[in-house]
């Protein structure tokens, strides 16, 4: 355990909670603290290259969601028109009964690609918003 440790307890859906003790059982975490705190690290990176990102950039943005959430449909078209100078093409997956997988290529101003990737984030019946960018 790292040195200087603090306790905090969250507050966690129990399907999610579920699945990291699902990892946890798997044997690659001897606990459900250290699963987490790399899941965490993870997301730090993540998040700070993200807040990184300068320029023109190029990649894709994988979104999951629900498509039986109210209006989302609608309003996933209407961002997705809102950013068409920067989204190249889309491709669309038709995972189970109600979940749909995007991908969306992308080209243009790193500022833009973040706005439009913080709009779909915060959408409810999204789950999973994932940005990939390549460098020149
Ligand atoms: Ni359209
Ligand atoms: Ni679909």
């Amino acid at each position: 355990m790292p040195k200087e440790t603090t306790r905090v307890s969250l507050t966690l859906p129990e399907e999610l909670l579920k699945k990291i003790d699902k990892v946890v059982k798997t044997g690659d975490y001897s606990s459900r603290s250290k699963a987490v705190r790399d899941a965490l690290r993870d997301f730090l990176a993540n998040h700070k290259w993200r807040g990184e990102l300068s320029g023109k950039v190029f990649g894709a943005i994988i979104l999951v969601y629900d498509h039986d959430t109210p209006d989302l449909v609608n309003k996933l078209l209407d961002i997705q028109h809102g950013f068409r100078s920067l989204i190249n093409s889309v491709q669309h997956l038709h995972v189970s009964e109600s979940d749909c997988l995007e991908t969306l290529i992308i080209q243009g101003d790193s500022e833009k690609v973040r706005e439009l990737v913080n709009k779909l984030k915060s959408l409810r019946g999204v789950k999973q918003v994932k940005l990939t960018t390549v460098g020149k």
